[in-house]
């Protein structure tokens, strides 16, 4: 569900026509529905309404300020994953009450940071890091609160590189090694320990998995109860599955139906993680067709845009749909590999698509590309990143701008000896 549709055969995003955006704004670029990224906030929220859960926005999925302001203002928390995260988590204006912090490798830097700045806990994966965050509170004088990441073992039936919450990734502690922890909490002076998280890995579309991990953190938390090892909250991660291509993942309400019960009969306060659920259809990167070339064995779509933009098709061999963004009406349809500009033959978007004819100098909509879009592109090949726009009602806004030549020399240092 969102809102790129198309009108008398053109594509909108909300109330603005594409092709009136891309008349004026050097391709390519990224355009974000305002609208269809409030509405998957607000549907995540109103189908865990009976436990109240905080939403943590998971940050890697978009960091743009504009989106991450959206969110804060609805009244999203956000989930970060390193230094920049919280610097920007903070610019965006989220309360540091609302902040979680993941990751297996934080800096002691990092974690100085976030303990000074007074986050809800952060999400600890290792007992060496348990450790050196009970150093820094202790050096600051402060109690920092923490939450075990637990791995539950569980197959999310995902794409291995997104997969998590298995005990062969690097990711969380064993149930085990965490119910010791949490036995000799008391070693740690300058702990709070208040919870529990879990996240399994992303574009997960059946509720099987979750329901399997969060059954088994059900029966932990009982056992910890026994024990009276009392925690305040259960954090369940992000993950959820959309609609790419021909997937039939779960609604919210779906998902909340079936897991629901055991989150209330744990008794703790909730937390969830999306990233994708809330960004991911709510984006496009419109690009344009510079040339068509027909070889020997293929038709190839050549366009401005670059595996440097939008690295999952490369990295994930990931589908994303790809609308011509005025529909050309009659035309035939034919197989195509659309391509980017890069050296690698992996700079492709698609490979033996099939799709209405185009022609030079027509834009594109690569679709759903909203969620590890821009947030994983690089300047790879000295190419420029694309601006990011939001559209809102029949307006737009440019989000950030496009980089400029003088961003990919800013940082370089030629040192006196080579001048
Ligand atoms: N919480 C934690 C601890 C995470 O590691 C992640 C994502 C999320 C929440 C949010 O997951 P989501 O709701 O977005 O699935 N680059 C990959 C996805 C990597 C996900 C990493 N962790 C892709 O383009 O598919």
């Amino acid at each position: 569900m969102h809102e790129f549709r198309y009108k008398n055969n053109q594509l909108y995003c909300e109330s603005v026509k594409l092709e009136d955006i891309a008349k004026k704004i050097i391709t390519p670029f990224y355009l974000y529905s305002y609208g269809t990224l409030l509405s998957h906030y607000r549907k995540l929220a109103k189908a865990f309404e009976p436990v109240q859960p905080l939403i943590c926005y998971s940050m890697k999925a978009n960091s743009n300020l504009a989106i991450c302001r959206a969110l804060v203002k609805a009244g999203s928390g956000m989930d970060i994953v390193s230094g920049g995260e919280l610097y920007k988590a903070f610019l965006a204006g989220c309360p540091a009450e609302k902040i979680v912090y993941a990751s297996v490798g934080k800096t002691e830097e990092e974690i100085r940071r976030a303990v000074a700045k007074g986050i809800l806990f952060f999400n600890v994966e290792s007992y060496q890091e348990l450790v050196l965050i009970n150093k820094v509170a202790r050096d600051i004088g402060t109690i920092a609160r923490v939450a075990l990441r637990i791995n539950p073992d569980v197959e999310p039936k995902t794409h291995a590189y997104i997969t998590t919450g298995k005990l062969t990734n690097k990711f969380g502690i064993d149930f085990d090694t965490a119910y010791g922890i949490l036995k000799n909490r008391l070693k740690f002076s300058h702990l709070n320990f208040k919870g529990l998280h879990i996240h399994i890995g992303s574009q997960i579309i059946q509720a099987k998995p979750y329901v399997l991990a969060i059954k088994k953190m059900a029966s932990f938390i009982e056992k910890l109860k026994k024990d009276k090892i009392g925690i305040e909250y259960l954090n369940i991660g992000g993950g959820l599955g959309i609609i790419y291509n021909k997937e039939k993942p779960q609604t919210a309400v779906e998902f909340a139906r079936k897991i629901l019960p055991i989150l209330k009969s744990t008794g703790l306060k909730i937390i969830l993680e999306p990233g994708r659920f809330i960004v991911g259809n709510a984006g496009v990167l419109v690009t344009k067709v510079l040339y068509l070339k027909k070889t020997p064995l293929k038709n190839f779509v050549i366009v401005d845009a670059g595996m440097n933009d939008l690295i999952r098709p490369a990295l994930y061999g990931a589908h994303h749909d790809i609308l011509p963004i005025r529909y050309p009406l009659n035309a035939k349809r034919y197989k195509v590999d659309v391509v980017g500009p890069i050296c690698e033959s992996g700079d492709f978007f698609a490979r033996g698509r099939i799709m209405p004819k185009v022609k030079e100098g027509d834009y594109l909509a690569i679709m759903s590309a909203g969620a590890y879009g821009f947030s994983m592109a690089s300047n790879y090949n000295c190419r420029l990143k694309p601006s990011e726009v939001m559209a809102k009602g029949n307006k737009f806004y440019i989000v950030r701008k496009r980089d400029s030549y003088l961003d990919l020399v800013r940082k370089d240092i030629v040192p006196e000896f080579l001048k």
